[in-house]
């Protein structure tokens, strides 16, 4: 199916996400330290972010979080770590009032969110990201409210990846599982034909064995040249399937690395990943 932006890599196996640089650096996890990027730049990156939501205290500070081309980075850390609020500062939902946010070398951060969904972000917040008296049909139809185009590839595109919502694409989406409701979430996502994805805890609230179909789902997405930055709470599994991992603490860059480099790292292990 050529022309199909979310099937043309489908079992290629050598276009692999597992990311070709990776597999650890001397150093291993970075600690207390600015996360490193890329010369030239990671195609997103929210940049030595501080701010907080309206006038209240800074809840990001000197927050760096990227994800490079064909990658996939997660975030994780404990509760009320920031990690929420960072994906939002990088949408363009929050006051940022340092640092910036860059999509493709452009500086994006004074871009509304709408702005940004027409440069190329698409993002599921943690919640309220789908509408629940809506089919999962018009969910679907409302993720391509900027597309003037023809949608219905698009729409055929995300119905061979999430199966189960052809089926019920005439539903009510607030009748589906959790799990099936999370699709409708990065199916919306996936409907603006975005450049780069951003989920926040995709996996909230499944089952281990849905865990694992979202993450084959995810992954599946970030082969057909979509990288995502994810925020997740299920960290152990997450670093697995990420070439960037970063752990946040209090608004702060604690540790980042190579997926492998954080789930090998003592510390990280120790305070975060249960031993
Ligand atoms: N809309 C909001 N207004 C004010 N403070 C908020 C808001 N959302 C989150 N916070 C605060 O920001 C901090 C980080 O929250 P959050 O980013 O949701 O953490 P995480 O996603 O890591 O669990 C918390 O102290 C939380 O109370
Ligand atoms: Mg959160």
């Amino acid at each position: 199916m050529s022309g199909n932006p979310y099937q043309d890599d489908r079992g290629n196996k050598d276009r692999s996400i597992a990311n070709p640089k990776g597999g650890g650096t001397a150093e291993g996890a970075r600690r207390k330290g600015k996360a490193v990027t890329a010369p030239g730049g990671p195609f997103l990156i929210g940049d030595a972010m501080t701010g907080g939501y309206g006038k209240g205290p800074d809840i990001l500070h000197d927050c760096t979080i990227a994800v490079d081309q064909g990658e996939i980075a997660v975030i994780v850390g404990p509760n009320g770590a920031g990690k929420s609020t960072a994906m939002k500062a990088v949408f363009g939902m929050l006051n940022v009032r340092q640092g910036h946010v860059r999509l493709d070398g452009e500086d994006i951060t004074a871009l509304s969110p709408q702005d940004r969904v027409a440069k190329g972000m698409g993002f599921v917040p943690q919640t309220s990201n789908i509408f629940t008296s809506m089919t999962v049909q018009e969910n679907l139809e409302m993720g391509a409210f900027i597309r003037t185009d023809d949608f219905s590839d698009t729409m055929a595109q995300v119905f061979d990846l999430f199966p189960i919502l052809r089926e019920k694409r005439n539903q009510a989406a607030g009748e589906l599982s959790g799990g099936q409701r999370q699709q409708v979430a990065v199916g919306r996502a996936l409907m603006t034909r975005p450049k780069v994805l951003m989920l926040d805890e995709p996996t909230a609230g499944v089952s281990p064995i849905v865990m694992d179909e979202l993450f084959d789902r995810i992954i599946e997405v970030a082969r057909t040249g979509i990288p995502i930055l994810m925020v997740e709470q299920n960290a152990r599994q997450a670093l697995e399937i990420a070439d960037k991992g970063y752990v946040l603490v209090q608004g702060t860059n604690a540790y980042s690395g190579t997926g492998k480099d954080l789930l090998a790292d003592p510390e990280v292990r120790k305070s975060f990943l249960g031993g």
